[in-house]
């Protein structure tokens, strides 16, 4: 087999890269480990800044986000009873879109099968090779037989677990990991949402958050220790606890009723660095992890894939290797600005287990800013509804 470009990894990031490098002539092959129901049965955040609405658009998959996608122009942020809303239009001129995940993805598989794309799925034993070359190539196992994929470069979009972050020397990968000291217990329900816009809740027993994924279909999430199980929590116990943490008229807005998913996530930050060795280029996941907190995840997977198809299709179009060449340089100056927010909105909005009345101070003082602030809502709005490419 041989191709332009291997793109190891069929979610978000590794569809929309061979999308927009299939627009563009360039040829790809899609290696994806599970088969794609499993891939369409993840359940993720899906509040999209505006840079990636945009580049869905500029992909061909922006009909049916533009149709079904819900433009939030504000978010809320609660301090114990207080609640204040962040004009996101005031703030930056921006809204973002809560479109779940899934159907960014299955839009993606809709458009990559109109475009007869290579996609393999339940790929085995997938391992990179000559990535230093100027031929580097893929071994992987399909249908019971050893395949080998030619290649002229390498996308890792395999997530935290794949092959390709591993496969840059360990003496030249630089890791920097924070794991945070409690997880999220998330719920979807078949329930009209609380409110119509977003709410991050600070209550001193912990984080909540009250978001969509469309009119009749609600999630939310409430701040766990670690060594809680979902089989700890029924459904009474969830809803009892997550009505304690919003203001009491947030509270009352509450539909609850039986959970269709129930999962808990742990939350880390972690980046790795370079994100590019030889021949192989790492996006999303494959490259860094950000805590749930800011919704950062997919858009950080989006504009990787914009500055590597920006790349790629220079290079094919006239041989012009200099973005290329600074890929890794121009997503982590964003990858690192956006790991910032998330952090921060993490430890400014969670109950740490050693917290000082100090510490919980400091989280009341900043929210007071927040809420007072306009410069303050405007720094906050500027990241959170999504920094410039
Ligand atoms: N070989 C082939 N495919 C693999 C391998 C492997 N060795 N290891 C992992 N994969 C596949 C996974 O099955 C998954 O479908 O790579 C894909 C990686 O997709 P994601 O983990 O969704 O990562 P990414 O595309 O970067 O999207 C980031 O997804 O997980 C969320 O919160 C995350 O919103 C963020 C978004
Ligand atoms: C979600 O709807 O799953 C969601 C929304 C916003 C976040 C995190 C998760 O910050």
């Amino acid at each position: 087999m041989k191709t332009d470009v291997a793109i190891i990894g069929g979610g978000p990031a590794g569809l929309l890269l061979s999308q927009l490098l299939m627009r563009a002539g360039i040829s790809t092959v899609v290696l994806e480990r599970q088969t794609r129901p499993h891939v369409l049965s993840r359940i993720r955040a899906g509040v999209l800044e505006a840079g990636t609405v945009e580049v869905l658009k500029a992909a061909g998959v922006g009909d049916r986000l533009l149709r079904e996608g819900i433009p939030h122009d504000n978010c809320y942020l609660s301090s114990d009873d207080t609640l204040f809303r962040i004009n996101l239009i005031e703030g930056c001129g921006k809204q973002v879109t809560v479109y779940g995940q899934t159907e960014v993805t299955q839009d993606l598989y809709d458009a990559q099968d109109a475009m007869g794309a290579t996609i393999l799925h339940e790929v085995s034993d997938v391992a990179l090779h000559d990535l230093t070359g100027d031929a580097p190539f893929v071994t992987f196992r399909h249908d019971g037989e050893a395949k080998r994929l030619e290649c002229r470069y390498i996308a890792g979009c395999d997530g935290f677990h794949g092959v390709s972050r591993p496969s840059i020397p360990a003496d030249v990968r630089k890791e920097f990991e924070k794991v945070y000291p409690f997880g999220w217990l998330g719920v979807l329900s078949r329930t009209p949402p609380a409110t119509p816009e977003l709410i991050y809740a600070n209550h001193e027993r912990g984080f909540a958050l009250a978001s969509m994924r469309n009119p009749m279909l609600s999630r939310y999430y409430i701040q766990v220790p670690l060594t809680d199980r979902v089989e700890d929590w029924s459904d009474d116990a969830f809803w009892a606890e997550l009505l304690r943490r919003f203001p009491p008229d947030v509270a009352a807005s509450i539909q609850t009723g039986p959970s269709i998913e129930k999962s808990i996530a742990p939350l880390r930050s972690f980046v790795c660095e370079p994100m590019q060795w030889g021949r192989l280029f790492l996006c999303g996941d494959a490259a860094h992890i950000v805590p749930p907190t800011g919704a950062k995840g997919l858009n950080l997977a989006v504009s990787d894939i914009f500055y590597l198809s920006r790349a790629l299709i220079a290079q094919y179009a006239d041989g012009n290797g200099d973005l290329l060449a600074r890929y890794g340089q121009d997503a982590l100056a964003r990858v690192w600005q956006a790991m910032r927010f998330s952090w921060q909105l993490t430890t400014l909005m969670h109950r740490f287990p050693d917290q000082t009345g100090f510490d919980r101070r400091m989280q009341v003082a900043e929210l007071s800013q927040l809420a007072t602030s306009p410069d303050a809502r405007r720094l906050f709005s500027q990241v959170y509804a999504g920094l410039p490419y």
